[in-house]
């Protein structure tokens, strides 16, 4: 395993294919889900351009709670009934927020942030946390950014589960 990544794809899709590829080669064999974490929050980091932040939300079997992740000092813990992330999480569903402002109980952990994509994560049925990605830009991301979130998550979702 090399840990020299580089991602070469100027389009979306391919992108996030590629990172996809990469995380799943970095979680190989790793039993450590805050290793993990850890280690797939950076690859995101590097691989996907115009974020301001990227990481980890775990439950805890109440709320979430603050993960591995890159970017400003956030908020630690999140109420289900809170914010995008509680939403992701209760519901089991992406939210994709092109106007973070809009959104009724956003949490502004980081004033810069514009637009937001929250995957849930799960693993045999049970919720594992979020991967939350925040942007400066308005409507960052797009729909082929969320397909390639979710199928990114989804490849490694077993190995951030312990
Ligand atoms: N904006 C999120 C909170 C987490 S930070 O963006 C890192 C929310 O509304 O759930």
């Amino acid at each position: 395993m090399s840990y020299a990544l580089s991602f070469s794809a100027t389009d979306p899709a391919t992108l996030w294919a590629e990172a996809a590829d990469a995380a799943e080669a970095l979680v190989a064999g790793e039993p450590d889900g805050i290793a993990n974490m850890a280690n797939v929050t950076a690859l995101v980091w590097q691989a996907i351009p115009d974020l301001n932040w990227a990481g980890f939300y775990r439950f805890d079997g109440t709320e979430l709670v603050l993960g591995p992740f890159q970017g400003k000092a956030a908020c630690i813990r999140i109420p289900l009934d809170k914010g995008v992330c509680g939403a992701a999480a209760r519901l089991r569903e992406t939210q994709r927020v092109e106007d973070v402002h809009a959104f009724p109980g956003h949490i502004a952990c980081d004033a810069d942030s514009r637009s937001e994509l929250v995957v849930p994560i799960v693993a045999d049925d049970r919720l594992i946390g979020v991967l939350d990605l925040d942007s400066p830009s308005p409507a960052r991301f797009t729909a082929e950014d969320q397909s390639g979130a979710e199928s990114l998550v989804a490849r490694i979702a077993a190995a951030l589960a312990s």
